[in-house]
């Protein structure tokens, strides 16, 4: 057979070309679906001021080493969080916070599973609410106050340089809508608004 295919030149071009196709077809395909991957999901809206704020605490901080925002496909997965994770969820994550390690649950899902007052009382310290937890406190948060103009220019800057569709007014607004609200309050509003747009769905 394989004497055969060297004899004949032109089959061999054939063949030659059909295994180039596949390669060719392993890049392209994914393309074909790229809308999917970069048009938000139902329900997604760029951050409010304050969660955007918050979301910047949250990367600031470190959570992410000890926090996944992507429920994977599995049934054990989707029995605990609530349904999995999509790509459009993330158009307006940059970075996305997806991370690779859960030394505490995924978050992806979280918002309104806990009242604001749990939120406060866990990141005070989560010994208080939750006996057995290892995860580290966070007091600086309720005292630290946030730079209304500082996050503005951020949200701008996203909406300049990377797209986000924020409309004019709320840009103006954003400021204010921040300004001397302590970080705390800040993350406990982005964790809030964390996978609610599809918190309903199974
Ligand atoms: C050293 C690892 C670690 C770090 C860093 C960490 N956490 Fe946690 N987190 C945990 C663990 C473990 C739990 C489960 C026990 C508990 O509820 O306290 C948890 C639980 C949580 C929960 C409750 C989730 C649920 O579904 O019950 C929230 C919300 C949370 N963390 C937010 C944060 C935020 C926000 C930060 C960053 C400011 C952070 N965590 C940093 C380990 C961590």
């Amino acid at each position: 057979m394989h004497e055969f295919i060297e004899k004949n030149i032109g089959l061999m071009g054939l063949l030659i070309f059909i295994v180039i196709a596949m390669g060719g077809l392993v890049e392209i395909t994914p393309l074909l679906f790229q809308t999917q991957t970069t048009q938000p999901a139902e329900g997604v809206r760029p951050y409010p001021a304050l969660q955007f704020a918050g979301r910047d605490i949250y990367v600031r901080e470190g959570c992410y080493n000890c926090h996944s925002q992507m429920v994977r496909p599995f049934r054990a997965e989707t029995e605990r969080y609530g349904h999995y994770s999509v790509a459009g969820e993330f158009v307006y994550d940059r970075p996305f916070q997806w991370g690779s390690k859960r030394t505490g649950p995924d978050l992806a899902r979280v918002g309104g599973r806990y009242t604001d007052d749990w939120h406060y009382a866990h990141l005070m310290n989560p010994r208080d609410v939750v006996p057995e937890s290892n995860m580290p406190a966070y007091p600086w948060l309720a005292e630290r106050t946030i730079d209304g103009e500082a996050v503005a220019a951020r949200m701008r800057a996203q909406r300049d340089y990377l797209g986000v569709p924020y409309t004019d007014e709320e840009l103006e607004r954003a400021a204010a809508e921040v300004d001397g609200k302590t970080e705390m309050e800040a993350l406990i509003a982005y964790l809030q608004g964390l996978g609610v747009a599809f918190q309903n769905k199974r």
